[in-house]
């Protein structure tokens, strides 16, 4: 079985754009790959988060994933602090690594303005950790997004270097997996632009129910259709479009035809949109808050997630250390 890898920043909660992108596209490779999906901490601190955060955000991050149904039995579920063989490697991948390829990163220029007070190594060699995760386990795959696609260069770049330098064929090429057609494309409530959390219109799989009823009824709508089938404006369609993915067909094509009669009244449609939401989410909420108040069962998949994935990563480590040169006295 082919090994297909991804890292999770533990940065903020699910929302449903993520659920129907991410998420959903995890769990069908959990059941056709050799598949690891992992937290990943140690990234996390460039940003210095406070210990309370951090810990704090590595439980709901797990605790979301595990909800929407990532299945500990069968991909190796993992918090990448919990592996000592990562920094280890991640150390002699640094050896490899010049600073003049680092510096012209377009993920650390982007830090550098965001954090022009903590433009720490940490963040420099960002692009080495993450090559570090993804060769350790030598990984075919990795399913990225646009932003990671320069990283996930490098780490090509890094495998081959090393393969190049040692004279060895450790690390096979990863590339990034691709879902194509199957990416669903959630739009946030702010009337353009996909849901994002950056982009503060999102509806999170942990919020309530009121919360949920608050932000669907402040959705961005217009004065109505004024000629029968007119086009949707876009924030309309993405209305219509989230109710698509959230609602019975049968509650999207009443709407469909009100509007296409000029008789829709936005209203209505969103107090339904809102239910259709909360009927969705609130399951995945109760889940999601059940999981995280239950250390002894998070405690059990971190160790058995650690487990597996340190049988994966000693071994390419102890290859990587004969290759170096280091050996037994
Ligand atoms: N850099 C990725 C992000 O910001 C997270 C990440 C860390 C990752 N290590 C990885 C993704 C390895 C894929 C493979 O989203």
């Amino acid at each position: 079985m082919e090994t297909v890898l991804s890292g999770i920043r533990p940065t903020g909660n699910l929302h449903i754009g993520n659920y129907f992108g991410a998420v959903k596209n995890f769990l069908k490779l959990q059941e056709n790959y050799n598949s690891y999906f992992f937290i990943a901490d140690f990234h996390s601190l460039t940003t210095h988060p406070t210990p309370a955060d951090l810990h704090n955000n590595v439980k709901y991050v797990l605790a979301e994933y595990l909800a929407c149904g990532l299945d500990p039995e069968k991909a190796t579920l993992y918090v990448q602090s919990d592996v000592p063989e990562i920094p280890e490697m991640y150390l002699l991948m640094n050896m490899n690594a010049y600073i003049g390829e680092l510096e012209r990163t377009t993920t650390f220029k982007d830090k550098i303005r965001k954090q022009p007070d903590n433009v720490n190594a940490g963040l420099l060699t960002y692009p080495v950790l993450m090559a570090t995760d993804i060769l350790i386990h030598r990984a075919k795959y990795v399913p990225v997004g646009k932003d990671q696609e320069q990283n996930l260069e490098m780490a090509r770049k890094f495998g081959k270097r090393f393969n190049h330098m040692y004279n060895v064929d450790l690390f096979p090429e990863p590339t990034a997996f691709n879902f194509g057609e199957q990416l669903v494309k959630v739009p946030g409530l702010d009337g353009s632009g996909k849901m994002g959390k950056s982009e503060g219109n999102a509806v999170y799989l942990i919020d309530e129910p009121k919360v949920i009823e608050k932000k669907v009824m402040r959705a961005v709508t217009d004065s109505g259709p004024t000629q029968m089938n007119q086009e949707k404006p876009e924030a309309i369609q993405n209305l219509f479009t989230i109710m698509n993915i959230v609602s019975e067909k049968g509650t999207h094509d009443f709407f469909n035809e009100k509007y296409n009669n000029c008789e829709i009244r936005y209203g209505d449609m969103k107090k339904q949109l809102a239910k259709d939401i909360i009927a969705f989410t609130s399951p995945l909420r109760e889940q999601i808050l059940e999981i995280a108040a239950d250390d002894a069962y998070l405690h059990k998949v971190v160790t058995m997630g650690a487990e597996k994935a340190r049988e994966s990563a000693s071994k390419t480590l102890k290859e990587v250390r004969k290759a170096v040169g280091f050996r037994r006295f």
